[in-house]
């Protein structure tokens, strides 16, 4: 039986994930800063020991090593997808304080903290993907709004990340996907999204049921064209 674990996975896109793989009759690992609330999250188990939720906090750089003393065996996705959209100070002129270093805790080296932690378990499944999910607004080509100075740094020092790890881990034959899932209706990308969750995750894991040696290292839309970085 397939296996994910995703992190995020109470809410938005994480939580969709969980829905339809589990769905797909995948086995998961759903890493949440809270369990004890997360009850839309446990409203999905559907109670054949297929959903384990597991404590994790991403601004925590110890956390990858204690989730991996809880996951066991092969994780054919690894999928690094909680993230914050960081402070409310973004604009030039207040952009450079400490909330800037707590979102690349989070949207940059908690990915990359997991990909160090679980690439040995990757590399003995299936599929063997581990799929960052970035953002557009990480692509320093297509900036053209400015702004958001935490977000779009740590998203493009993610994008970094992916291929550095894409080139590390080939011998592994891992496949990294640096993924854009789209502006999505979730808390973070607001009632104006363009897609609804379940569009979006359904796009992306078309996407990475395609995964192949040849994608690895790339940056994809949901819509699977590659985006500039
Ligand atoms: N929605 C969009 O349009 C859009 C576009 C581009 C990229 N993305 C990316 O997609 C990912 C998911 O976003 P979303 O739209 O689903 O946002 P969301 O609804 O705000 O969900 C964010 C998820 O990340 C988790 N998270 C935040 N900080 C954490 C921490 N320190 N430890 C553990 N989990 C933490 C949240 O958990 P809590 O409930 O505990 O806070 C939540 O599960 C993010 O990486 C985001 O940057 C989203």
């Amino acid at each position: 039986m397939p296996h994910a674990l995703i992190t995020g996975a109470n809410r938005g896109l994480g939580l969709e994930h969980v829905s339809q793989l589990l769905k797909r009759e995948w086995t998961i690992s759903a890493a949440v800063r809270d369990p004890e609330s997360a009850d839309a999250l446990k409203a999905l188990d559907p109670g054949d020991g297929r959903l384990n939720i597991l404590a994790y906090d991403a601004s925590d750089l110890n956390a990858a090593n204690a989730l991996k003393d809880q996951v066991k065996g092969p994780i054919d996705i690894l999928f690094a997808n909680a993230g914050v959209m960081g402070p409310k100070e973004q604009s030039f002129g207040e952009a450079a304080n400490d909330g800037f270093l707590d979102t690349f805790r989070v949207n940059t080296l908690a990915p990359l903290a997991l990909a160090e932690a679980f690439a040995d378990q990757v590399a003995q499944s299936q599929l063997k993907v581990i799929a960052l999910q970035s953002s557009r607004m990480g692509s320093i080509a297509d900036n053209d709004s400015g702004g958001r100075y935490a977000y779009r740094a740590s998203k493009a020092a993610l994008n970094a990340v992916g291929k550095s790890l894409s080139i590390d881990l080939k011998d592994k034959d891992i496949v990294v996907l640096t993924l854009h899932p789209g502006w999505v209706r979730t808390d973070m990308g607001g009632p104006n999204g363009l897609l609804t969750p379940t569009e979006a995750v359904s796009a992306q894991l078309d996407l990475i049921a395609r995964a192949n040696p040849a994608m690895s290292g790339r940056f994809f839309h949901v819509s699977g064209e590659d985006l500039p970085w």
